[in-house]
């Protein structure tokens, strides 16, 4: 039998079908309340209540701290997956097999290039350009360069769009940065996989052989499946909306990049870690700063904790804090921020402030720490973010458009003046 909610709206009683997904959650499904009760819509301000789709790409369970691609836990992928089969996954919905994925390697390296005219419109931007805004920009630029639109209905079109983009978009990462750092551009190197390849082309020096660090790029490889994927997030929710009106796969990528820059979203990794520095200048006096975290009329937040879902350890930033420890032993680097995000963490965790708050350290909070310890730039963390999770905006706009779902339209409740009568600039 199926199952339905009761809504009774200016006394009368409304019956709306409950949706369940598979993992128990549940959902009153109101495609039909404002046809139904005359005019009445439901208000959500920053969606905390409501379900933008139905998917079947990434089950979270923010009270309990679980976090799956695909049915796979994230902490199996990390440990036993690479990037490309993560990517493989979120995108087709199956681990690949041997075969497929050679052949998803070699599709993507053969897109590994862009126009050279790409370069000129670099070279526009001013070198203290933040890298987001030229990524974002050098992605929306990627249309110019390849006009036609993709036909969803065909798997082959669909596939070349999915492979230029994951083949392309990690040299426009890396360029981002070689243009902050004024080395000349480059194109990498296709015997190398695809992480070896882009930290080839972030970090190679005219004048030097590229030496690949195994520890290094294995560490990448593990954050950047971390963030392959979060479900209905700020930017993932910006990708699908902005596909919604059919705009191109590039379109979409573009503005989820723009979303992913804030400081709430993927910009806290570049946040905490400037937080960490400015709390180590201060003299590393932590306490200082829970208080000021927990001021009301102080607008500073302790960045790299709180999230939207998370109501308890945000799985990720469970393996990232190892994974930040086992990498500087590696490297046999000592590194004063992590001792203060740890001592932060550990006063928060006791803290009823927090406690009661249920605000976790989130992925940010770590993730910085290895960035930096990799060599990796500061202003180079939410790109870095960004091309993790490139899969999952691709993922998602898929199945966006291959559901056909309409275009992302809410409705408001108008709080404005009431109709009035134009007064003359005179009479004003
Ligand atoms: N420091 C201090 N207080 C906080 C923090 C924080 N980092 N996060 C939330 N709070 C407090 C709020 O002030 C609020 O308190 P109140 O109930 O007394 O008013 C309460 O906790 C709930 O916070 P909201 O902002 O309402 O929660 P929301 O779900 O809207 O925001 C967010 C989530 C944006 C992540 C928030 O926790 C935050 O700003 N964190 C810091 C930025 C950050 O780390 N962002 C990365 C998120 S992960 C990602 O996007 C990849």
């Amino acid at each position: 039998m199926s199952e339905t909610a009761i809504l009774e709206v200016n006394g009368k009683k409304l019956e709306f079908p409950v949706v369940r997904g598979t993992e128990g959650e549940i959902a009153i499904d109101i495609k039909t309340l404002r046809g139904a009760s005359g005019g009445v819509i439901t208000i959500d301000p920053g969606y905390k209540n409501t379900g933008s789709c139905e998917s079947a790409i990434t089950f979270l369970n923010g009270e309990e701290g679980v976090l799956r691609y695909r049915g796979y836990s994230i902490e199996e992928l990390a440990e036993k997956a690479d990037f490309l089969e993560v990517a493989y996954l979120l995108i087709f919905g199956e681990l690949p097999t041997k075969e497929q994925l050679v052949k998803f390697d070699a599709d993507i390296k053969a897109e590994a290039h862009v126009d050279e005219d790409i370069k000129k419109i670099l070279d526009g931007f001013p070198k203290t350009a933040h890298p987001m805004g030229v990524l974002s920009s050098l992605t929306n630029a990627l249309i110019a360069f390849n006009p036609t639109s993709v036909d969803v209905d065909s798997e082959e079109e669909m596939y070349n769009a999915i492979v230029k983009i994951m083949g392309k978009f990690p040299v426009l990462t890396a360029w981002a940065h070689r243009k902050q750092k004024g080395l000349p551009l480059d194109y990498g190197d296709s015997s190398l996989g695809y992480v070896d390849n882009f930290l080839k082309m972030m970090f190679a020096k005219p004048n030097e052989e590229y030496k690949s660090n195994k520890v290094i790029s294995e560490a990448i490889d593990k954050l950047l499946i971390l963030h392959a994927d979060h479900e209905q997030n700020c930017s993932t929710s910006t990708v699908r909306i902005v596909g919604s009106s059919h705009a191109g796969l590039f379109a979409s990528i573009s503005a989820g990049i723009c979303a992913l820059w804030g400081p709430l979203h993927g910009g806290a990794n570049q946040a905490v870690i400037e937080m960490l520095e400015a709390i180590e200048a201060d003299g590393g006096d932590t306490k200082k700063y829970m208080a000021k975290a927990k001021d009301k009329s102080d607008p500073f937040r302790l960045m790299g904790f709180g999230h939207r879902v998370y109501k308890n350890f945000d799985p990720r930033a469970k393996i990232i804090k190892v994974a930040a420890e086992e990498i500087l032993a590696d490297l046999n680097l000592t590194d004063p921020t992590l001792e203060i995000a740890k001592g932060l963490a550990a006063e928060a965790l006791s803290d009823p402030y927090f406690v009661d708050r249920k605000l976790y350290p989130n992925v940010d909070f770590y993730s910085g720490i290895i960035y930096r310890a990799l060599g990796i730039p500061t202003g180079m963390f939410t790109p870095m973010f960004a091309l993790g999770r490139l899969p999952g905006w691709i993922a998602q706009w898929r199945e966006m458009r291959l559901r056909k779902e309409p275009i992302g339209r809410p409705r408001q409740i108008y709080t404005g003046e009431n109709a009035r009568p134009f007064k003359e600039v005179s009479k004003r």
